[in-house]
């Protein structure tokens, strides 16, 4: 039997508790027999079932030689980084669903690992419980991938999803969301971008095998976006979605940010903490994944399929990642599409012309057009030149 700990006892931790032993009998009958043996903390927990598995201290765990497996759910890259090191170096594999970890050092404790004859494994870091590292790691392996486009955050898809269907408001979906266990412990990363940002330079790393760095990515949140631009969206037979992207096709572009997202798209129908992402791929063509993208239960079953992997395959490295070596991104400003202008009335005929609008919303003060295809510098240009511009949301 191999013992398992598990580093923090929060939202995802617990499911990773809750996960093994449900399903323990299962997994066994499956291949791989895992109990946990303890949960690392600062916090008590009275009267919780797992408190004698309660420990404060990591150096008991880590120098436990039973413990074969780390479920690491702590987040931050700090203490997580210290301890998930110290782990693999002595050769006990560690799974984790912490993004901003595995963005800022993957690459070195993958290394790590493969130094030691252990896996350091993060499928739930991207898209909650959605398989897609596994995917791009062995589905994908006879395929070139050209574009990944998708809703990568749960938070920022149930608040846009409460805002656009019950006109709720954000602090209180927001609120909500934390409630549900969503939430980054400081929802800014949700809200700003950057939880989406991280998870999209994980796959652009994942596909290309050089570093990209969440840094490096243009990235926009969604606390700009506001009813007005709802009733605008509902006009156009849109939804608004954040999207994450990256696009391979010369070099590699990247981009996060508000999209409005068209009725025949697949990614419209994607609602509330779900997650959707359509990966693009040479001989494929379009495949989509869906599912939760954050939550207990969800993100813990893919830490929990990760830690089955390392027990069914111990002693040997499982997965692939990428080098420390920096992937150069392209001018962000080079990207084309189509941008949604809101101006003031005064001044809607000539952004309409300037902007080749091919669609424009009038309301009473204001006006919504649809812009034509030029790249981002180009708009920018024309933009500077226009008067009585709102905002602007790309297509
Ligand atoms: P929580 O805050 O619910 O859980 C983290 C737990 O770890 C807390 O109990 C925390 O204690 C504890 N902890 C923090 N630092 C230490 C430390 N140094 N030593 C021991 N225990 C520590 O977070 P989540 O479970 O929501 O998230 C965990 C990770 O998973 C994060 O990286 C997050 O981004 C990621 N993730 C979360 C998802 C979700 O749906 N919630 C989905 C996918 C990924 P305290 O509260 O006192 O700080
Ligand atoms: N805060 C993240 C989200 C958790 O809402 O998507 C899952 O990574």
């Amino acid at each position: 039997m191999a013992e398992v700990a598990v580093f923090g006892y929060g939202t995802v931790g617990s499911g990773v508790v809750e996960v093994i032993d449900k399903n323990a009998e299962l997994m066994k009958s499956r291949g791989a027999d895992m109990h946990v043996k303890y949960v690392l903390d600062i916090r008590d927990f009275p009267g919780d079932p797992n408190s004698s598995k309660l420990v404060k201290d990591v150096d008991v765990i880590l120098n436990d030689p039973e413990i074969s497996v780390v479920c690491e759910t702590m987040g931050g890259a700090t203490f997580a980084y210290e301890y998930s090191k110290k782990a693999l170096e002595k050769g006990i594999s560690v799974c984790t669903s912490n993004k901003e970890l595995v963005e800022a050092k993957g690459a070195e404790l993958m290394a790590i690992a493969r130094e030691h004859s252990c896996s350091y494994l993060f499928e739930a870091s991207v898209g909650g419980g959605i398989p897609l590292i596994r995917t791009i790691n062995d589905a994908l392996t006879a395929e070139r991938i050209d574009r990944i486009y998708g809703i990568l955050n749960g938070t920022t898809n149930y608040i846009l999803t409460k805002m656009d269907e019950d006109g709720a408001g954000f602090d209180e979906v927001l609120k909500e969301a934390q409630e549900k266990g969503y939430a980054e412990k400081d929802p800014t990363a949700d809200i700003e971008g950057h939880d989406a940002c991280r998870k999209i330079a994980i796959l652009a790393s994942l596909v290309s095998g050089k570093k990209v760095s969440w840094t490096d990515i243009e990235t926009e949140g969604i606390t700009n976006i506001d009813t007005e631009d709802f009733s605008y969206a509902k006009e156009l037979g849109c939804s608004i979605k954040l999207i994450a992207m990256c696009d391979f096709n010369e070099g590699c572009s990247a981009r996060v940010s508000p999209r409005l997202i068209t009725a025949d798209s697949p990614l419209n129908c994607v609602k509330g903490v779900f997650n959707g992402v359509l990966i693009h791929s040479d001989m494929l063509d379009d495949s989509l994944y869906y599912g939760r993208g954050a939550g207990k239960l969800a993100t813990a079953s893919a830490v929990v399929a990760d830690a089955f992997e390392c027990v069914r395959f111990a002693g040997q490295e499982v997965g692939r990642g990428w080098t420390d070596e920096a992937l150069k991104l392209n001018d962000p400003g080079d990207m084309k599409g189509r941008f949604f202008v809101r101006v003031d009335n005064a001044n809607a005929d000539e952004a309409a012309d300037k902007l080749g609008a091919e669609k424009v919303i009038k309301h009473d003060k204001e006006s919504g057009l649809v812009s034509a295809v030029m790249s981002e510098t180009e708009f920018k240009k024309i933009l500077e030149g226009l008067a009585g511009v709102i905002k602007f949301i790309r297509f």
